[in-house]
């Protein structure tokens, strides 16, 4: 069965209709409760807007973060509340729980073209359970609170990986439509999955191999070539014999990463050289050192100028590129060059007419911490592991539920 849109919603009608939409606003803050990065809350205003300016009552469920036990002020959706205001120009309230008496009360109160942001959905344990039973609850509180002539807009993008109850369960009780940014972005990765545009580049980064090995291993196997930068790339380093000093090294990764280089040797590039330093700090001293012979005691913190001339050269002919990760510390100056040169590189292959797209999380906020144009890439994805998890063929359980 085809997914429903947006748009059909629309078309049925929504003015003084409760709708349920579910937004991925985990954005980072700093430690003063500062939104670092609002890419996620501006890409959620287009679908929120629409259905507003058509007269529902729009009610928004989102998380911020992994809270443990319940409610944590520190994992508080309100600095996202008042951002949101900002970007949708238009007052949204919210609620101090996710379906209690406060939720509730306001839900009720809402006219049309009103929006109500409901408290962080993981301070309630329900949301994130294993169980079945429990996550159904939940979901059933959430419905609630549209009525029973209620919609649920599909739109967090970021977190359709997981099988969640305000990602899932909900669109089983509910009408269900996917919202403009999950269409779009589906439609992004199945044109990236589908291109037979070559040569196909994948830039993969960030700190851990073990979350990206599925993606890697599935990646390489259609890639011309797969770049690998970031924290993991110490442990491809290690299994090949290089000393690592005090660099990230996830151990019982090793053996799989020579495996992958044994198998993959001709598509998979590592470093040449590393910047290093003494300690994990914004003014450490960076030092560029082979990468094969990284001192004790020394941490590698960004790719080196080598590896940047070496990436950009394998990026320059690219008609299809993929980057998920950083190659360094970028929040640090000093360790930035490596994200930005590789970032410079995608931008350059794109002008040229390639096809290229940004997965997600921290390497969309280097684009923008970095100051780096957003427009230099065909498209940049809001979803960190969801894109992942589409590019290794799985099922994303909150776009299948949508087809049911
Ligand atoms: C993300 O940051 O990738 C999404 O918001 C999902 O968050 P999660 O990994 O905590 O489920």
């Amino acid at each position: 069965m085809a997914v429903k849109t947006l748009d059909d919603l629309l078309a049925e009608g929504v003015s003084g209709r409760g709708v349920l939409v579910r937004s991925d606003l985990n954005v980072p803050l700093d430690d003063d409760g500062t939104i670092t990065d609002p890419g996620r809350i501006r890409a959620s205003v287009p679908t929120l807007k629409r259905l507003a300016e058509a007269g529902a009552k729009v009610v928004v469920t989102a998380h911020l973060g992994r809270p443990k036990s319940g409610p944590e002020p520190k994992f508080s959706l309100g600095p996202v509340a008042v951002a949101l205001s900002e970007q949708l120009d238009r007052h949204v309230q919210l609620a101090s729980d996710v379906v209690g008496t406060d939720a509730l009360a306001r839900a009720e109160g809402l006219t049309d073209g009103d929006v109500l942001l409901l408290e962080n959905v993981r301070f309630d344990s329900r949301e994130t359970s294993k169980d079945d039973g429990e996550r159904l609850a939940l979901a059933k509180q959430l419905v609630e609170l549209v009525g029973d002539d209620g919609a649920f807009v599909s739109d967090g993008f970021g977190v359709v990986h997981r099988k969640q109850a305000s990602v899932y369960d909900v669109a089983t009780l509910l009408p269900h439509y996917a919202g403009t940014l999950v269409a779009a972005e589906v439609t992004v990765l199945r044109q990236l999955t589908g291109s037979e545009e070559r040569p196909f580049a994948v830039v993969v980064g960030g700190s851990k191999v073990s979350d990206k090995l599925a993606v890697i291993e599935s990646l390489a196997e259609k890639a011309d070539s797969l770049l690998i930068g970031g924290g993991m790339c110490f442990t491809f380093l290690a299994s090949q014999g290089a000393s690592v000093g005090t660099s990230l090294l996830e151990e019982d990764m090793i053996d799989t990463c020579r495996k992958l280089l044994e198998t993959y040797g001709d598509v998979i590039h590592v470093p040449v050289d590393i910047v290093v330093a003494d300690e994990f700090k914004a003014d450490a001293t960076p030092e560029i050192v082979r990468a094969d012979r990284i001192p004790d005691g020394k941490m590698g913190l960004d790719i080196g100028p080598g590896s940047v001339e070496r990436f950009t050269n394998l990026l320059s002919n690219a008609r299809t590129v993929f980057w998920n990760g950083p190659m360094g510390v970028f929040e640090f100056p000093a360790f930035a060059a490596g994200t930005k040169g590789v970032a410079e590189a995608i931008i350059t292959a794109t002008g040229k007419g390639a096809f290229s797209v940004v997965g997600g999380g921290d390497s969309a906020a280097a684009v923008r911490q970095l100051g780096l144009p957003e427009d230099g890439f065909s498209h940049i994805s809001t979803g960190g592991g969801a894109s992942l998890e589409y590019l290794e063929g799985k099922t994303l359980p909150g776009l299948a539920v949508l087809e049911e």
